[in-house]
This record gives structure tokens, C-alpha cells and sequence, in this order.
């Protein structure tokens, strides 16, 4: 049985006693409610980890994820963060390819895939993001571009390494802006990317992935989402900045 996952990406916000206030909302509302295989991750910017993790320490369904990690191994790389740091710290997760590191940073999918190679040597787990933009959903093969984000970021790993990795389609037309895709486009998504992973990997495989979805999700829509077969969970941005309404996000997972 795959696992259900609720994923929230607060990207560049709060300061640190507002994060401190956040989690410690997030821990005493939504504790109850995570239970079996659920689980609920925590993205924060990256100065926060380690405080953020002394208050998750007892609720062990809640984890931590960083929001990018470097390609390189260690060394002369000012700024950046390696992936061997994140597990020393007992990160667990590192999202690789949002799609606003794609789209502001360059991130390549052959960079991505060095990514997800360091992060799966040391002991992290990728939550991998792909997803479309607007254009591309009007103008091209949608469904074989975000196909193709896989095949080239991903599709090196054996069978061992994919199933340490989340997938989360994010269409860029849907992220912040307020756009949701509908339940049935979004599973449409999913269906076609688990068919793909099943073609590479075998179905048997394919069925333990999960895939996230993410793109102005929220307790309003979050309900149907999640209930679809293919849907997992969600990687959640604003809305996961709110301790009530992201509690109700996970309640519906
Ligand atoms: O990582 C999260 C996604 O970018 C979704 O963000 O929920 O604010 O649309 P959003």
C-alpha cells in the first residue's frame, strides 16, 4: 500500500518564531489525525530545519524535507547545501525540480537527475516535481512533456532507488494562482505518469509510488483531489502557511 503524503512547501516565507508558531500550531491540531501510513512533511526554508525538527521529534507520522539540495558531493560551492548535510541533520526528504527552481534557477532535468542521484546516495528521498505550463497544456503533447521530465531525471534508477522517490505534478498554470486542476485533469495526470513508470518499472512497482499533486490546493478542493485512485496526497504552498486550513488538508487525505 502506497502512502498517503501531505506534503507543505512554505517556499520563501516566515521568520523564525512565526515558523516555530506554525509547526507548533500544526503539531497540536493535526497530530490526531495522522495516523497509519499517513504522514504529513514539513518544507521549510532551510534555516529552520533543525529548529523545526526538535518540534516534531514526538510525532513520528511528521517529517522533514528540504526544499532543494546541491548536485555536488561537498567542496568549494558557496551557498549551497549537499544533500549528506540535509541527512546528518535527519532530513529525510528533499524536494528536487519545483518549478520554481526550474524556472528562476535553470535546473535542467539532466541537473535534476544529479539531484536526485546525490540525495538517493546519502539517504534522502526525492519528491520529484514535474508538471507543465500553460502554454504547453494548449500548444503541445502535455502529457508526454511531463512523461519526459521523468524518462530524463529519473528513469536511471533501478528499481531499488525509485521506490525511495515521491513524485508530485505540479502544472504550472495551477501553482499560486489560485487555478486549481480539476480532479479529473489531475488524475488523468497521475494515471498516465503511474502508466509510465509501470512500462519502465513494472506495474507491481508502479503501484508503491506516490504521486502528489500540487497547484493551489486547498481544504475546499483537497477532498475531491485526494479521493481520486491515483492521487496520494498533495505538496500544498500557500495554503500550508495556515495552520487551520492546512490541518483540514490533511484530514481529507
Ligand atoms: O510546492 C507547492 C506548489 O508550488 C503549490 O503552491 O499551493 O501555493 O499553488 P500553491
Amino acid at each position: 500500500m502506497r502512502k498517503k503524503i501531505v506534503a507543505g512547501n512554505w517556499k520563501m516565507n516566515k521568520l523564525a518564531d512565526e515558523a516555530v508558531a506554525l509547526t507548533s500550531e500544526l503539531v497540536n491540531m493535526a497530530n490526531d489525525e495522522v495516523k497509519g501510513d499517513a504522514k504529513v512533511i514539513l518544507c521549510p526554508p532551510a534555516i529552520y530545519l533543525t529548529t523545526i525538527k526538535k518540534y516534531i521529534e514526538n510525532s513520528p507520522n511528521f517529517s522533514l524535507a528540504a526544499q532543494n539540495c546541491s548536485d555536488k558531493v561537498s567542496g568549494a560551492f558557496t551557498g549551497e547545501i549537499s544533500a549528506a548535510m540535509l541527512q546528518s541533520i535527519g532530513v529525510e526528504y528533499v524536494l528536487i525540480g519545483h518549478s520554481e527552481r526550474r524556472q528562476y534557477f535553470n535546473e535542467t532535468n539532466a541537473l535534476l537527475a544529479e539531484k536526485v542521484n546525490t540525495a538517493l546516495a546519502n539517504g534522502v528521498s526525492p519528491i520529484f516535481c514535474c508538471g507543465e505550463s500553460l502554454d504547453q497544456r494548449q500548444n503541445e503533447d502535455f502529457i508526454g512533456f511531463v512523461k519526459n521530465q521523468l524518462t530524463e531525471s529519473l528513469f536511471h534508477l533501478s528499481t531499488e532507488q525509485i521506490l525511495s522517490v515521491v513524485i508530485a505534478y505540479e502544472p504550472i498554470w495551477a501553482i499560486g494562482t489560485g487555478l486549481t486542476a480539476t480532479a479529473e485533469q489531475a488524475q488523468d495526470m497521475h494515471a498516465a505518469l503511474r502508466a509510465h513508470l509501470a512500462d519502465k518499472y513494472g506495474a507491481a512497482v508502479a503501484e508503491e509510488i506516490s504521486i502528489l499533486y500540487g497547484g493551489s490546493v486547498t481544504a475546499a478542493s483537497a477532498p475531491e483531489l485526494f479521493a481520486s485512485p491515483d492521487i496520494d496526497g498533495g505538496l500544498v504552498g500557500g495554503a500550508s502557511l495556515k495552520s487551520r486550513e492546512f490541518t483540514e488538508i490533511i484530514k481529507a487525505r
